[in-house]
């Protein structure tokens, strides 16, 4: 097929996994070996040092940083902490740490300007609740989570948004494709009117299992999806993988 898009595929594994599960995981999962094909994985604190210098063909993030430097505060992980492990990146603002550890805009916004300031990548997550939803306040949701996540921002090339609607989250109900269809415009418009920035590198995540997957693949033009459960299970995440490489 020409001109090929290379999808992402990040796996978000939450607070799951012990050390020899994970090894399990990557052992499978690095043998799908996929040239359009980016699997980033989004692992706890303790293995990131393990997996960032042992597989060179999955890209390991944190799923979160602190939004400190260093100093008095306790249980905190620091990007320099972070850095000297070999992680490529972090997830910010998952709604679990928006909405379980009562993370602002702006804790999300200093994160993201501590990544950027470090050259690092980043997966910005946003999404409305179910209430904001049926209140009709999506878009005004979403665009406030950008615009505020990202002031002071400009290296785009760092950045990758996941849209992921809270309800959507775990419930095993994924967005209909035309809700879908519709944010994905609605958030592309932003980047282009507000940033200037043409093809923001955007994901979905919410449910995604083996059948949206197809719908991300085909009735989308989104750079891929942020798993979580559908990823755990590493032949579960490759049926998804194969999803959008052999089609
Ligand atoms: P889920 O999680 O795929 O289990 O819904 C997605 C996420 O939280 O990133």
């Amino acid at each position: 097929m020409l001109d090929r898009k290379k999808y992402i595929l990040a796996s978000n594994w939450k607070a799951n996994f012990t050390l020899e599960e994970a090894i399990n995981w990557f052992e499978i999962v690095s043998r799908l070996n996929y040239p359009d094909l980016r699997i980033i994985a989004a692992i706890p604190y303790p293995y990131i040092h393990y997996f960032a210098t042992r597989y060179n063909n999955i890209d390991v993030f944190s799923q979160n940083i602190s939004h400190v430097l260093g100093g008095a505060y306790t249980g905190e992980v620091t990007i320099s902490m972070l850095k000297s492990v070999g992680f490529r990146g972090s997830i910010v603002g998952h709604s679990e740490r928006r909405h379980l550890f009562n993370e602002s805009n702006q804790i999300i916004n200093k994160k993201v300007l501590i990544l950027q300031e470090n050259s690092t990548e980043i997966i910005l997550c946003i999404g409305e609740t179910l209430e904001e939803r049926k209140e009709g306040k999506t878009e005004r949701v979403l665009y406030d989570q950008i615009i505020s996540a990202l002031n002071g921002f400009s290296r785009f090339e760092l950045l990758t948004v996941a849209y992921e609607p809270v309800w959507a989250i775990g419930t095993g109900i994924p967005i209909s494709p035309h809700d879908l269809t519709e944010a994905e415009r609605f958030i592309r418009k932003i980047f282009e009117d507000k940033f200037g920035v043409k093809n923001i590198i955007l994901l979905y995540g919410g449910s995604v299992d083996k059948e949206f997957a197809k719908v991300i693949r085909n009735q989308t033009t989104l750079d891929g999806a942020l798993i979580g459960s559908a990823s755990w299970k590493p032949h579960n995440f490759e049926e998804i993988i194969r999803i959008f490489v052999e089609h």
